[in-house]
């Protein structure tokens, strides 16, 4: 029996303007990895954290308490994990830091207790990380972080993810601001109630933006790159949002927005040339906003949480 496993789950963006809750994609990097060792304590002990010392080491505080624990008693598991955290994703930045430590432990204990459980369901207990993250179980970013590609939660009760087609010439430029934003904060902004003409313009964007990727039609994906739910309640949060937004635009990007609950802002771009063109317009703006921030551009990564 394996002992000891080292798994790495990508960053996500989610939403995707369009897909409140529904919709993520799994970019290159960054990345969390996670080392589990199956131990005799009876316990969950984090042993470190690295690369970020404000998360708790507390089991009971960290997301990868509560995915393991979900685990461990649907497995009528009562031995114990000792856990390693390399945070590669910054807490709080929109692109599914909770999501990949969720997602990595979920895929490691799946490794320890000999793949007992499929993908789908490592999506049920990587959101019980959200849970405690977020107060809310959403899966948009759990689900692309385990399965790579692009996900659709299709339902939430019970949990149907479909992995949707990637187009192959798709890149990602996402901007960092060095701030941090609550998702929780984020979510409390939004309207619990929608006009039905809302719901109406939200989920034509929807389907039109799933047909985009399966015809790889990238003028109807950049139709379909539009937000009128979460994005006018949130852009307030970001600093530069609509500067970065307008001038990702014009600089060639298919579509831009929040990624995630923000602070961070993607755009999505048809090939690497673009990615590039865009990043750097984008990149001005901050600068002459005088905002500190991390520029990432990738391709919508194919894979998902995964061995290391
Ligand atoms: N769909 C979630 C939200 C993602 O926008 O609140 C948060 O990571």
């Amino acid at each position: 029996m394996v002992r000891k496993v080292r798994v790495r789950a990508p960053a996500t963006v989610s939403n995707l303007n369009c897909g409140f809750d529904v919709l993520g994609m799994a970019i290159n990097e960054p990345f969390d990895t996670v080392e589990l060792e199956l131990t005799d304590t009876g316990r969950i002990e984090i042993a470190d954290i690295r690369g970020c010392d404000t998360l708790s080491r507390d089991p009971e505080e960290n997301v990868v308490g509560p995915v393991l624990h979900a685990m461990a008693t649907a497995m009528d598991f009562t031995a114990g994990f000792r856990v390693i955290i390399e945070k590669g994703i910054h807490p709080g930045s929109g692109i599914g830091s909770s999501a990949a430590s969720s997602a990595a432990a979920a895929f490691a204990a799946n490794l320890l207790f000999d793949n007992a459980f499929s993908l789908s369901e490592l999506v049920g207990f990587a959101m019980e990380g959200e849970r405690l993250a977020s107060g809310s179980p959403h899966a948009d970013n759990v689900a692309p972080s385990l399965f790579g590609g692009i996900t659709l939660v299709r339902n939430y009760e019970p949990l149907d993810i479909v992995q949707l087609h990637l187009p192959p010439e798709l890149s990602v430029v996402v901007i960092h601001p060095d701030t941090e934003v609550k998702t929780s904060v984020a979510r409390g902004l939004l309207d619990r109630h929608l006009p039905l003409e809302t719901a109406v313009r939200q989920w034509g964007n929807v389907g039109g933006l799933v047909a985009g990727l399966y015809s790889e039609d990238y003028e109807l994906i950049s139709r379909s790159l539009e937000d009128f739910v979460a994005e006018p309640r949130r852009a307030g949060l970001i600093h530069g949002f609509s500067g970065m937004k307008k001038s990702a635009l014009a600089s060639g990007a298919l579509g831009a927005g929040i990624s995630g609950s923000g602070p961070s802002v993607f755009a999505l771009c048809r090939g690497e040339s673009s990615a590039r063109a865009v990043l750097e317009s984008m990149s001005r703006v901050m600068h002459s906003e005088r905002i500190g921030f991390k520029a990432y551009l990738s391709p919508v990564s194919s894979r998902g949480a995964g061995i290391c």
